[in-house]
Formats: structure tokens, sequence, C-alpha cells
């Protein structure tokens, strides 16, 4: 069904556990620049990724819930480990409001990008115990090899700002050592980055994996198909609207503007941010 040009004109929800997201606001609003953003960094409650799928489950709702009550059109997922554990559930609770996470997209440019067939996820621990990505790969792909490692260090390095150096070169080198050692034939030709924060990390996570293996992330892919909704839906903001950013936290809003810059790839202050609680017994939500 077609949307109405008031609807037309809501913003699109976007939430991540911190700012890794504001990758996937980035690639959304080089592709869209007309339409207004609304981001939720659930900062308070990061990292997602070391947690059980039942707290995954109710962090994102809460996530979801505060951002449909403020008036979205379309809710964007821009967190693996939530798209992983939570979009079923999430596509159910807020229907007739799409919802795009972004394992699907990352999985696509994966499959479109790989000659061998053999692609390595690097993610969470509690994205890759959900084989996610071999699921939506397998989907696309039914002959494809998948090995999926989890390198949940890397989320701490990208929010302390270690995106380069000793430390960060250590870290991957560790995680990925076992790659780099085998044989051209063993290794894979795809690493998907399967985590909003590790495109901080291209550089050590390329030269630990070395020559012959192409890394890609899930934020372009994942605008395209915010893009193709909205026309679908009748739902893209009409030529003559801005766009814009709002960005919201639940905690931090110095921490956020500092390390949440780079992420976004423009400059943003403390006094930018708005802080918010979006646990239900502070909202009113149930
Ligand atoms: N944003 C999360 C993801 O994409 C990683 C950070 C976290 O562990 O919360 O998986």
């Amino acid at each position: 069904m077609k949307a109405g040009m008031e609807q037309s004109r809501l913003p699109i929800g976007i939430f991540d556990s911190g700012v890794g997201g504001l990758t996937v606001v980035h690639a959304v609003r080089d592709l869209l620049p007309n339409e207004e953003l609304l981001y939720l960094g659930d900062t308070a409650r990061v990292p997602y990724g070391t947690k059980s799928p039942a707290s995954v489950q109710r962090y994102a709702t809460h996530a979801a819930d505060y951002l449909v009550g403020q008036g979205i059109k379309l809710l964007v997922v821009a967190c693996n480990t939530a798209s992983a554990l939570a979009l079923d559930e999430l596509r159910q609770r807020l229907a007739p409001v799409p919802v795009i996470g972004v394992v699907q997209p990352g999985a696509a440019a994966a499959v479109n990008r790989s000659s061998s067939q053999r692609h390595l996820v690097l993610a969470t621990e509690s994205t890759t115990s959900q084989l996610a990505y071999t699921r939506a790969i397998l989907q696309l792909d039914p002959d494809a090899v998948i090995e999926e490692l989890p390198c949940s260090l890397f989320v701490a390095l990208a929010e302390e700002g270690w995106n380069t150096g000793p430390i960060a070169d250590a870290v991957a080198g560790q995680y990925l050592a076992g790659i780099r050692e085998r044989s051209d034939v063993e290794r894979p030709d795809v690493a998907i980055l399967g985590c909003t924060h590790f495109p901080l990390l291209l550089g050590p996570i390329g030269n630990a994996l070395g020559p012959g293996i192409e890394i890609v992330d899930s934020a372009t892919t994942a605008a395209s198909a915010v893009r193709e909704e909205l026309t679908a839906s009748g739902l893209a903001a009409p030529e003559d609207a801005n766009g814009g950013i709002r960005l919201i936290a639940t905690d931090g809003a110095a921490r956020f503007a500092r390390i949440g810059s780079a992420f976004l790839g423009c400059e943003f202050a403390a006094d930018d941010i708005e802080l918010t609680d979006i646990h239900p017994a502070d909202t009113g939500q149930t």
C-alpha cells in the first residue's frame, strides 16, 4: 500500500548499541540526502555483542519502541548483533512500519564480490553464535563455504578510538593469524565486517588478513535496501525536503561525540546529542 505525503516526511529511525551504527547513518545520508534521520545509540547498554539473546532482544525492543514513539516511517537496525538476534521479532512488533536489518545486505554484498565462494565473517560473539550470516549467504549461494569468527575485542578498540597502531595490529594479528597462514586454496576471498564498529579497524584487519581477501561491510548495501524499500512503499521524502540528522544517546554525550565523529565522518559536539532513557519503566512504555 502506498503511503501518504505526511508519512513520507517522517524521519527514518536508525539504532545501534552505541556509536557504530553511525557508519550506516553516513551511508544512508550519502545516498538519500533529503531524508530526515533519527539515530539512537544505546550507549548505556553497549556492548550488545557479549550479551545473551534474551537481553539483546529486550534492548532492541526498547530501542525500536522508543523510535516508533518518536514517529518514524521506517526502522533500520544498524546493529549486526540485534539484526541477528531480534529482526523477526521487531518486524512482527512494528508492522506495518518496515524494518531493515544489516545482515542480509552484508551477505548480498559478499556474495556479489566472491569468486571462490569462500567467505569469512568477522562479528561479535553473539552474532557468530546465531550463524545469521551463514544462513543469509547460503540462501543466496547454497554452495558457499562460510566461516564465522568472533572478534568482540574490536568493538572495545573502536569505542576507545584505538583504530590504528600497535595494539590494534596486535589484536587483529592474534584473531586472524589462522586465516593468514592458510594455503591460497583454503583462504576466503571475501571477509565481511559483520559488526558496525569494525569498518574503523579496516587498516589493521586488512594487514592481518593479507592480500587477496576483499573486505566488505553492510553499510552501503543497507543504505541501498533502505532506498528500495522507501521507493516500493511510496515513503521516500519529497524532493523539496532538506534532510538532516537528529542524534540521541542513552548515556555519555561527551564520549558519544568524541568517538562518534569518526564513525559519522564529520565532527559534532556533545551539545548536538540528546540524552534519553529508553527503559520502559522510565518512558511509560510497556
Ligand atoms: N553494534 C554491534 C554490532 O554491530 C557491535 C557492538 C556491540 O557489541 O554492541 O554487532
